[in-house]
């Protein structure tokens, strides 16, 4: 399939690497351009590094969205919200995806390699992908996140 113009970064643990390869497959072949920013083994990494490091990518302003794996998606989506400008969701489903993006204006995806998700994760990606921002009551509410930043 042809570009699609569209660039999503990912990263991992070693909780969720083969789930990754498996996201960044999936992508490519739908056109996107994906960076993978590892890991790539099963050496145990540590899941806050790889959070950040894809965060940070994305903060730079070259890719549309994140996505950030570890076993749970717990602890890469934790991560990820303690860093400003990031809107991390950690995603179930497909209504969930959708929502993180047409609700919470999600920048960044949360998946866990260890999680057994009733709907195939391509589904899941897929609703999230093409979900738009809904605007809205939902700038005001993500105004009052953005307004948490920092706090105590
Ligand atoms: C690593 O063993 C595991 O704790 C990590 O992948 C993740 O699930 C943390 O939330």
């Amino acid at each position: 399939m042809a570009a699609n113009n569209k660039s999503i970064v990912i990263g991992s643990d070693h909780g969720a690497v083969e789930l990754k390869t498996r996201i960044k497959t999936y992508l490519e072949k739908k056109g996107y351009t994906v960076d993978d920013l590892g890991t790539h083994g099963t050496d145990s990494v540590d899941y806050p590094d790889s959070s950040r490091d894809v965060c940070e990518a994305f903060l730079t302003g070259k890719y549309d969205c994140g996505v950030v794996l570890c076993g749970t998606g717990i602890g890469v989506s934790i991560a990820a919200n303690k860093i400003k400008g990031i809107r991390c969701a950690l995603i179930h489903d497909p209504f969930t995806a959708e929502m993180a993006k047409a609700h919470n204006n999600a920048n960044i995806i949360a998946l866990g390699g260890r999680v057994e998700y009733a709907h195939p994760v391509e589904s899941i990606l897929d609703a999230y992908l093409a979900a738009d921002f809904e605007g809205g009551r939902h700038s005001r509410r993500i105004g009052k996140i953005t307004d948490l930043e920092g706090r105590r």
